[in-house]
């Protein structure tokens, strides 16, 4: 038995922050921003506007697409880095909010692989037995951005988006998904500040450590190639070739990675999925986002074999191959 992605959702919030914007916070510029990531504009929360508030617009959305009642989910798993609060969940909040009260709900931490982690435990649920697993992908990444810091502050963006898994009645459904980490390089992405490493404390936040902080350059090259490795193992694992593939929805990191592995695996970029020129990096938002965008437009029709590949802090690098 398969299981299979019923319906997707995605919502980002509606102020958008231009590079022209970030211009006038920190020394860069909209040409610079462009050439080297491809961002045009990125989503920003609103004060006071969490990550469950985002997670349960998408959740919604993908509940009504798969025509699912919140009652009818066994589970919730939430991906993200920036949940509302340390304990409880920000799956358990999206599980009250629902009224999904069946659900077991717990938040799963894998960074911008977030998604793809927590679709395999959703995958794995559905074949022992659970009906409905509602799988999100939410982040505020403005709430761990140091707007200080042009490095970085540049590269992320807020949104959600949301998928229900459920069991495959025919040939559409999840064909394979592989996961991989090495903590070798946790410091390569890190918020080095805030958890139980180095509490916090007005040392910590004058020393900017509850922030996102990234050898950028170290990632670019190691991205590029976990990805095009990534992608390799899911087209063995399935006999397949990278003609095969109708559409491949990558996690948003940079345009450069992105062109830089479609052209190693000689895959048609126009092929891919690309939101990050309006969305910058939303971490474990970005895929379902992207998939929920393509589905919409008609990028991914019913019979296509969509591939997703992620990478992302920890470090975690991971991937999938569904039949739509
Ligand atoms: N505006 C203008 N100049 C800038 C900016 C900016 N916003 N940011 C950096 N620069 C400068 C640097 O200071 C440096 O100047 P210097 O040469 O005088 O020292 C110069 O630009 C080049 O800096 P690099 O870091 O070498 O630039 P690079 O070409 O590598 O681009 C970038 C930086 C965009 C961050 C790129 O490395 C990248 O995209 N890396 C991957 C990031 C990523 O994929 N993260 C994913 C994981 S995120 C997660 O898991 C939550």
């Amino acid at each position: 038995m398969k299981s299979q992605i019923l319906g997707t959702g995605s919502y980002v919030p509606p102020k958008i922050l231009t590079n022209t914007d970030l211009e006038k916070i920190v020394d860069t510029s909209d040409t610079w921003i462009v050439d080297r990531t491809g961002i045009h504009e990125r989503r920003i929360a609103e004060p006071g506007e969490a990550c469950s508030d985002l997670g349960i617009r998408a959740s919604e959305s993908a509940l009504a697409n798969a025509g699912i009642a919140a009652q009818d989910l066994d589970m919730i798993l939430v991906a993200t880095c920036t949940g509302d609060y340390p304990l409880p969940s920000t799956a358990c909040l999206i599980q009250h909010r629902l009224g999904a009260t069946r659900a077991a709900a717990c938040d799963i931490a894998a960074a911008c692989c977030g998604f793809v982690y927590a679709l395999s435990i959703a995958n794995a649920y559905i074949k022992a037995g659970y009906r409905y697993v509602l799988v999100v992908g939410a982040e505020v990444m403005s709430a761990i951005t140091d707007w200080s810091d042009r490095n970085t502050c540049v590269l992320f963006g807020d949104g959600a988006g949301a998928t229900v898994v459920g069991r495959s009645e025919g040939e559409a459904g999840i064909l394979s998904l592989h996961l991989h980490a090495d903590g070798r390089l946790a410091d390569l992405i890190c918020v080095p500040g805030g958890g139980s490493s180095r509490p916090a404390s007005q040392t910590i936040l004058d020393e900017r450590l509850p922030y996102v902080k990234m050898r950028g350059n170290e990632t670019f090259k190691i991205a590029v190639k976990t990805m095009e490795e990534a992608v390799r193992e899911a087209l063995a694992a399935n006999e397949l070739t990278i003609n095969d593939i109708d559409c491949f929805v990558p996690h948003q990191a940079n345009i450069r990675i992105l062109k830089a592995v479609a052209e190693r695996l000689k895959l048609p970029l126009e092929k891919t999925a690309i939101n990050l020129d309006r969305f910058g990096n939303t971490s474990a938002a970005s895929i379902p986002l992207a998939l929920d965008e393509a589905v919409k437009t008609g990028k991914v029709q019913p019979g296509n074999l969509v591939l997703l590949a992620a990478f992302g802090s920890g470090l975690t690098w991971a991937s999938g191959v569904l039949r739509w």
